[in-house]
């Protein structure tokens, strides 16, 4: 152990290796990445529910990492999973008011397995540790530990986007919830956007919070630093993935299934927030304007069920079907079918080797704190001949990927137009645009962003 401890990390899902395991999220790849060669404890929810009350942390490990898991009631994580965290905050944070939902007891729940976590987590803890807590729903987490005595310095970063005040007034006890992440020591955003959101917030006259220049922030007699740190990935990983991917045996068939015709990827989670409905309209668009690429042209939409149960993750799920059993209707052929709309996940490796396959990745959500698909597909390509990133300029990734094409994914023409521009594109142009956003990508990989943070996170410590 160093003289600065362990690194503690806190997030709601925990994700063990399991062998053929799926490719996960954002927030998951990235913890994953960045624990892989420092090493260090991930404390969080087992995925099992329960109907009694949960037992200590079972601690287990995996290459580096200590992994404690806890199990939680099915009531309280119906309350405070589904409920607070994904109908309220989730909706909120990506500026989606009309899926927005609030219900005190779900608030109560939520606040309750914070309460939960801080209990299970604080006999694991030494003096010398630094405790980093990832995503909405810990927000509360560092008042809880706080009230438990426990003097650790601990950071809390945001993987979705902080929405501006008049939105977050939306909810009730948005004051509440803005205090709170006040106690952490260290607050991390992806984008300046977000970072200037919260110090909106922060400045209310209802917070009374000020901000120095340097980016510290006074409220209340305590003090804390929020900056941004976007998160990155293992570009090398990811390439040398692709690479050696892409004469896997399925990866080849997939390949050979397309029978010479340009491929479009599209990898995301099964959410409203990724835009999949109208990115479906946009394709549809581009058969209609440009009708050249009509059975030329492969749309792959690989998009995994995630959060079912929720009601509007069931309703999109219906409502993709039907946009793209329609556009199929309307365009497919006895010798091509525009979309190929796959409801399953694939291993991590597999899609590396799509990626390298496809020369288009269509990234295109209404809202996104950073998406990590963005970056991925770009470390996937060929750098003699890369495939080009259309990608929304509401995601994240845009801030930082401003060679990719870029479009409004409200604009199904804009769209439209962005994914003829990117498959016309000269490939000198291509090798341009794609060497400057690895060079992006280089600049902020995983271990930066972990190393940056931490390292804010040391200069907190209390001497
Ligand atoms: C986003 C969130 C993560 C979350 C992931 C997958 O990336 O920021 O916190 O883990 O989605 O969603 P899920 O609800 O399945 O954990």
């Amino acid at each position: 152990m160093s003289d600065t401890g362990n690194l503690i990390i806190v997030s709601n899902r925990v994700a063990k290796p399991k062998p053929g395991g799926r490719a996960a999220g954002g927030l998951t790849v990235g913890i994953l990445g960045a624990l892989r060669d420092q090493g260090g404890t991930w404390f969080g929810w087992s995925g099992k529910l329960v109907d009694r009350e949960p037992r200590d942390a079972q601690i287990s490990e995996h290459d580096n990492i200590r992994f404690a898991t806890i199990d939680l009631k099915g009531e309280d994580y119906e309350a405070y999973y589904n409920g607070f965290s994904n109908r309220a905050l989730w909706p909120l944070f990506h500026h989606l008011l009309a899926f927005f939902s609030f219900d005190r007891a779900d608030f109560e729940g939520y606040f309750r397995v914070n309460q939960i976590f801080a209990r299970k987590l604080v006999p694991l803890l030494e003096p010398n540790d630094t405790i980093w807590i990832h995503d909405y729903h810990l927000i509360p987490l560092a008042g809880e530990l706080r009230k438990a005595g426990v003097r650790n310095p601990i950071g809390f970063f945001l993987h979705v986007p902080f929405p501006g005040y008049d939105m977050l007034e939306s909810l009730p006890n948005h004051e509440f919830l803005i205090r709170s992440m006040c106690a952490f020591d260290v607050v991390g955003f992806h984008t300046q956007r977000d970072l200037d959101s919260f110090h909106e917030a922060v400045k209310q006259p209802e917070i009374g919070g000020t901000v120095d220049s340097d980016g510290r922030i006074h409220i209340g007699g305590g003090s804390l630093f929020a900056g941004v740190f976007p998160i990155g990935i293992d570009v090398e990983e990811v390439s040398g993935l692709a690479d050696s991917m892409y004469d896997d045996a399925e990866v080849t068939a997939m390949r050979q299934s397309l029978d010479g015709r340009e491929m479009i990827i599209g990898v995301d989670r099964l959410d409203y927030s990724k835009g999949l409905a109208l990115r479906f309209r946009a394709y549809e668009r581009l058969l209609e304007n440009h009708p050249a690429h009509r059975k030329h042209l492969t749309l792959m939409q690989i998009a995994p069920p995630t959060r079912v149960g929720i009601r509007a993750y069931d309703e999109i799920r219906n409502e993709l079907e039907q946009a793209s059993g329609q556009i199929n209707g309307r365009f497919a052929d006895t010798d091509w079918v525009p979309i190929r709309y796959l409801n399953k996940g694939f291993s991590r490796a597999t899609l590396m080797g799509f990626f390298r396959s496809a020369q288009i990745g269509l990234v295109t959500p209404v809202r996104d704190g950073m998406n990590l698909v963005a970056k991925e597909y770009v470390a996937s390509q060929d750098p003699e001949s890369p495939g080009m990133l259309v990608l929304s300029r509401l995601a994240g990734a845009a801030h930082e990927l401003e060679t990719a094409v870029l479009v409004n994914p409200y604009d199904i023409d804009d769209v439209a137009d962005g994914i003829n521009r990117a498959l016309v594109m000269p490939v000198e142009e291509r090798r341009e645009r794609h060497s400057e956003m690895m060079t992006v990508l280089r600049h902020n990989d995983i271990t930066a962003w972990r190393q940056r943070f931490v390292e804010a996170l040391h200069a907190e410590r209390k001497t």
